[in-house]
């Protein structure tokens, strides 16, 4: 199975842990942090790698980085607001926010301008962005970036044709723009970690399911121009230089860094090797990963990720801007979310005797899904909608008037907030 990032297919999230090693993002996972949101109680944010590097940091208030990216594309639909709904929170936390503006790949593989994806960016998402809370923060388009076009370009030498096609299917007939999109993004994830953007330290990258073969591939590249590798086995860790260049440099320095942390057990150089007991991985890893800066390496640390569910269209299908009479979109006047509200697919009985009596589905519902989804944000509100429904209390109707009325008020309130916005633009974009 290759999860492609472009197509419009629904993912059977499942196979994703077993198949691509997706980590579950569980209560474990998050239960430290402060005030779990919604999207976290409610497993929306469904999977993970190497969140742990994150929450290490936030436990230590250390620094760390979001980097995530928007496609210029369309118009702004809810489905899109729950990666915003994210770097809000993580803001509120204490992350350092970036945001690539992805136009370059909106040309490859959408076929946009620059120019009308410059528009879509801010007029669809930067101002709703703004609107729903974000607070200045860092928003670039990635055509305007040197450092991140350049990295892509640099960090490309290590991959290989084979590679990519694997990842993605690329075919002979792929536009090659379309193929260096990737990169760009490997660009844009990485960037954040030079010095002039805040240098090496833990960055999350919050993204939907689709994304994650990006995530495999920029992971890898972090790795793949690593000069040491850290492994660790039965208690003890194993730090091997990897290049034949300045291994007793690279040695004498790791040594220096242990030192100060933990143990050094055994040092061989016709290995490349360093023995050693340390308990901070995290923190080895960052320690390393900056002193490679000096001997002309990257110094990345791998990028950790979550995942999150798509919500559904008002009919039960994908939500997606091509098909708007099932899409809620963020700037829809009050008549069409009613129209489109009325229209919904509902896990409501036959007639109305039929759901008094049995009750509704809400699991089958898309009404519910919207609750779900942040419309109702406080749980106990949400479990009783669930409870009236099942046991036959609440008719679809009524329940539907109910997510009507909560919409129009947040509507409402995102447009003259989305005026406002207009104002303070020059804050966040570069
Ligand atoms: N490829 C992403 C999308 O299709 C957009 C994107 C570009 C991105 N660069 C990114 C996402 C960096 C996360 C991180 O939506
Ligand atoms: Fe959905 Fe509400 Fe109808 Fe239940 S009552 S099926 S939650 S619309």
């Amino acid at each position: 199975m290759i999860i492609d990032p472009w197509s419009s297919q629904k993912y059977e999230y499942e196979k994703l842990f077993e198949t691509f090693g997706i980590e579950r993002f569980d209560e474990n996972i998050w239960k430290n942090l402060p005030n779990p949101p919604f999207f976290f109680r409610r497993n929306i944010v469904f999977g993970h790698r190497d969140f742990q590097r994150v929450s290490h940091a936030i436990g230590k208030n250390a620094p760390w980085a979001i980097l995530t990216g928007l496609m210029p594309s369309g118009k702004m639909h809810l489905g899109h607001k729950i990666v915003i709904d994210q770097v809000i929170y993580y803001q509120s936390i204490g992350a350092d926010i970036t945001i690539a503006v992805a136009d370059i790949e909106s040309y490859a593989t959408r076929g946009y301008s620059l120019k009308e994806a410059k528009k879509i960016a801010i007029e669809e998402y930067i101002l709703n962005y703004i609107a729903l809370g974000l607070k200045p923060c860092r928003i670039y388009f990635q055509s305007k970036n040197e450092m991140v076009k350049d990295l892509g370009y640099l960090l490309a030498k290590k991959a290989n044709m084979s590679q990519v096609n694997a990842i993605y299917g690329f075919t002979g007939s792929t536009n090659m723009a379309h193929v260096f999109a990737p990169f760009i993004q490997t660009g844009d994830i990485l960037h954040v970690q030079m010095e002039e953007y805040g240098g090496t330290r833990p960055t999350l990258v919050p993204v939907g399911a689709d994304q994650d073969p990006h995530i495999r591939f920029c992971r890898d590249m972090a790795d793949a121009h690593r000069l040491y590798s850290i492994i660790p086995k039965e208690g003890k860790v194993g730090v091997f230089i990897k290049n034949d260049e300045q291994v007793s440099e690279l040695l004498d320095a790791a040594e220096a860094v242990v030192q100060k942390m933990g143990k050094v057990l055994e040092r061989k150089d016709d290995y490349k090797a360093l023995y050693i007991q340390v308990d901070d991985l995290f923190e080895l890893d960052q320690k390393l990963a900056r002193i490679e800066r000096e001997y002309d390496g990257y110094g990345f640390v791998a990028p950790s990720s979550t995942y999150h569910r798509f919500i559904s269209g008002l009919d039960g299908n994908k939500m997606s801007s091509s098909r708007p009479q099932h899409a809620l979109f963020l700037t829809d006047p009050p008549e069409d979310v009613k129209k489109k509200l009325w229209a919904a697919k509902t896990g409501g009985a036959q007639s109305a005797e039929e759901q008094k009596k049995n009750g509704g589905k809400p699991e089958q519902c898309m009404i519910y899904e919207l609750f779900t989804y942040g419309l109702m944000e406080d749980d106990n509100g949400l479990k009783e909608i669930y409870r009236q429904c099942r046991e036959g209390e609440l008719l679809c109707g009524h329940c539907k008037k109910r997510a009507y009325q909560l919409l129009e008020e947040f509507l409402n309130t995102l447009k003259e907030k989305r005026e406002q916005a207009k104002d303070e633009l020059k804050e966040y974009v570069e």
